[in-house]
């Protein structure tokens, strides 16, 4: 109830603006966001590197209503692998990019799918030069079939193209048996958006079910399932599926955000997993901050005092 609260009143232009000019914001934002330019997130995926994680790179920006602004944000996506590569962090997709193609223009009201289409493709051309690979994120339910298939489009070229599905949709567990195929990479979360009863299971502990449904799924296909969670009970089990299904470890690999559970992180890695962080970029990162405040009680105590200023 308070992440949908929280998530309501994030809406408004006043709590916007109040929030982004606050000075404590930044303390918070640091700790989520690599920084607003291409070289703050190249800086950050070599430090994970240095810790042996790989990375995803987000740049933020969401719902573009602009198709130069879509244009803009593809062009940057393309800069950033390049900067990658030039620090040889990118071979055999040490670090990726995390897009959303409403960044990119399937908000749009003409024409949206296919110029979303159109940058995604520039953005693998470029990921492909420098031996990297793209993740398409997942954002309301209202885009989900439509990401879907620009995601097969995509692959038909750049077959390497990876997904996210979102356990907490009740149409998941399907989706995951259409993508559980030899080459399909998914990104299994539990997802983030405000999403209706009629669509989405509201209970945390429905949620979880469904994620370890999913999750069975995926273990027991042909494709190479991304757990993106920091439930440490989600990854255990995935863990134990993985076993069970006699997957090696470059088989699957876990995925957690840029801030949340570092020392966990750290700790996979270290026992011979697979760990990619994904690491948010770029100006527009209050709806991105606003979710993960809202995933946590604790952390509505810096919000809320960012408000005031008071921090
Ligand atoms: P949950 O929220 O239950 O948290 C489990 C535990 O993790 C908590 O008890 C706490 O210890 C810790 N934790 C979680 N969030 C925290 C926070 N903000 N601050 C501090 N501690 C925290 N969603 C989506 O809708 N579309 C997408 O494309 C993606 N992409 C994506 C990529 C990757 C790599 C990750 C890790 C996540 C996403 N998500 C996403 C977000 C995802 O849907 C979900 O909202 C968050 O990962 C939180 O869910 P958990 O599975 O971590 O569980």
């Amino acid at each position: 109830m308070l992440r949908g609260a929280l998530l309501q009143v994030s809406e408004s232009d006043l709590v916007r603006g109040a929030v982004v000019k606050a000075p404590v914001s930044r303390g918070v934002v640091q700790r989520y966001v690599a920084g607003e330019k291409v070289p703050d997130a190249v800086r950050v995926a070599g430090e994970l590197r240095a810790t042996n994680r790989l990375s995803t790179i987000d740049y933020l920006g969401e719902d573009t209503a602009d198709r130069h602004q879509a244009e803009a944000t593809r062009d940057t996506y393309v800069a950033l692998l390049e900067a990658l590569s030039d620090e040889d962090l990118a071979r055999f997709g040490a670090a990726e990019v995390s897009v959303k193609l409403s960044a990119v223009g399937q908000a749009l009201s003409q024409d949206g799918d296919a110029i979303a289409l159109e940058n995604a493709r520039a953005i693998c051309e470029a990921a492909q030069r420098v031996g990297s690979t793209v993740t398409l994120d997942m954002e309301d339910h209202t885009t989900t079939d439509r990401t879907l298939e620009t995601l097969r489009t995509l692959r038909e070229d750049f077959p390497w193209v990876g997904a996210v599905l979102q356990s907490y949709l009740h149409r998941t567990e399907s989706d995951c048996r259409d993508l559980a195929y030899e080459g399909s990479r998914v990104r299994l979360c539990k997802g983030a958006y405000k999403e209706p009863e009629s669509v989405a299971f509201q209970d945390g502990t429905d949620v979880d079910l469904s994620y370890v449904r999913c999750l069975k799924v995926l273990m027991a296909g042909d494709g190479y399932p991304m757990v993106a969670s920091h439930d440490p009970r989600l990854v255990e089990i995935a863990q134990a599926l993985a076993g069970h299904e006699g997957r090696s470890p470059d088989s699957y690999e876990f995925q957690m955000l840029l801030g949340i559970r570092s020392g966990e992180q750290k700790r996979i890695a270290d026992r011979g997993h697979q760990m990619r962080v994904y690491i948010p970029f770029g100006e527009d990162w209050y709806g991105y901050l606003v979710r993960r405040m809202a995933e946590r009680p604790a952390n509505l105590q810096f919000f809320l005092r960012s408000l005031v200023g008071n921090g």
